[in-house]
């Protein structure tokens, strides 16, 4: 993909109406910290248009980033975020449910994984809720600079085991530090999901 310009457009809290947009939306969701602002930067070609923070918690709505007006990177939530009161917690799933299940033109969701760590419960979760709407969520395992090269296969198995991932769905290893996997990402979306 050609990133001729990019356009925050519509940022939605808990209490929002979702917008009915007309282009397709391709979403990424993760637990709190994973990388997923930091995946759409990447995939922008933006250092920090998408706001990236140490601080876990840092995306509490969702942010729709419009690309070359042509379709929109959606940018979930965080779940598990330890600081946030359970109510919270509670209204940020409402929303992500509400995301998935009412968008009609969301395409793919993309589901981050540290690729560090086993999966946790409430990715466990989020894999399901993504799998009920209707969708095969494509993995992405971030953070791909942090471990050892000899590393990744046997992360790979942890993910997949961890997930219990429907058999032939596709993990792609992703670093916003080196970028590796951003084309990967883009070629499938155009390919698979754009067309
Ligand atoms: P929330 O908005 O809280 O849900 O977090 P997020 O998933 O958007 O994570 P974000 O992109 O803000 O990244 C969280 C932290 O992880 C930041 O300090 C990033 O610099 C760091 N980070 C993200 N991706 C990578 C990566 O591929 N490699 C390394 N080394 N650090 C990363
Ligand atoms: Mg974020």
């Amino acid at each position: 993909m050609v990133i001729k310009n990019v356009n925050l457009e519509t940022v939605c809290g808990i209490t929002s109406v979702l917008p009915k947009n007309t282009k397709p939306e391709i979403a990424f969701a993760g637990k709190s910290n994973v990388g997923k602002s930091s995946l759409i930067n990447a995939l922008m070609n933006r250092k920090s248009y998408a706001r990236i923070s140490a601080t876990p918690g840092k995306t509490q709505t969702i942010n729709y980033y419009s690309i070359n007006d042509e379709m929109y990177l959606v940018d979930l939530p965080g779940y598990g975020y330890a600081k946030v009161s359970e109510q919270e917690k509670i209204k940020w799933g409402q929303l992500i449910e509400r995301y998935l299940h009412s968008s009609a033109q969301l395409k793919a969701v993309f589901l981050l994984i540290d690729i560090r760590h086993a999966p946790s419960e409430n990715d466990r979760i989020m894999y399901q809720w993504i799998v009920d709407q209707g969708f095969h969520p494509i993995i992405i395992a971030t953070k791909l600079d942090k471990i050892k090269r000899s590393q990744v296969q046997k992360q790979m198995k942890v993910l997949r085991e961890g997930l219990k991932l429907i058999p032939g769905t596709t993990i792609i290893p992703f670093s916003s530090q080196t970028k590796q996997g951003r084309d990967e990402i883009w070629d499938m979306v155009e390919n698979q999901f754009l067309n």
